[in-house]
């Protein structure tokens, strides 16, 4: 009896290394592939990036205690080619167009505008114009929008078959500053 469950734990203890090997095998090479396919420089092009500034009394869009909030929309170009993100080991990818601000002196704040999950290779260009961000964005301070300096990225993170999450962004960043309500 001791003996069969002593075996039974090293053929098992065997099989849970051999797993850990291939796993650590997948993650390796996969992350391999990546740089080769040099992954973590894509280009891209954001361009074109209008905002919108829209006032609201809704708790849905931010405001608190009846106070109006200012939310801010945009419209942007953007070309990008993101097919060295998928090889073997890429289950999908999952792609963010973010702003980076300076909320106030104290806060930096990353907000999220647009998002998109590419589940193939053959989709993994995008090419479009004038497209409406998804997301209406509030400053987490009572911050107004004019004035401020937005840093618009593109990143990406990859949700493997086996292994960790990748994230990274591309190159090619875009910057404007806040006017007042321009009109998308
Ligand atoms: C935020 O402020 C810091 C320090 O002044 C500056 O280096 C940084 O570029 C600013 N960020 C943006 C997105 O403007
Ligand atoms: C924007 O891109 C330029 C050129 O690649 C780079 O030098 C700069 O550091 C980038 N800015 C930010 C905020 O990442």
């Amino acid at each position: 009896m001791f003996s069969f469950v002593q075996r039974f734990q090293n053929v098992s203890n065997q099989a849970f290394s051999l797993g850990i090997v291939i796993v650590v095998f997948i993650m390796a090479s996969s992350y391999y592939q990546l740089i080769n396919n040099k992954a973590f420089s894509i280009p891209s092009n954001i361009d074109n990036v209008k905002t919108l500034i829209n006032v609201r009394t809704s708790r849905y869009f931010g405001s608190q205690r009846g106070k109006a909030k200012e939310n801010i929309k945009i419209k942007f170009d953007l070309n990008t080619d993101l097919t060295p993100l998928f090889n073997w080991n890429t289950k999908q990818i999952f792609v963010y167009l973010t702003a980076e601000y300076n909320s106030s002196d104290k806060i930096a704040s990353e907000v999220t505008f647009w998002d998109k999950i590419i589940e193939k290779k053959e989709n993994a260009v995008i090419n479009v114009n004038d497209l409406r961000s998804k997301y209406s964005i509030w400053d987490i301070e009572d911050g107004k929008f004019e004035n401020k300096d937005l840093v618009f990225k593109l990143h990406w993170n990859i949700q493997p078959w086996v292994g960790l999450l990748t994230y990274g962004e591309t190159i090619g960043n875009y910057s404007l500053t806040v006017e007042n309500k321009e009109k998308v």
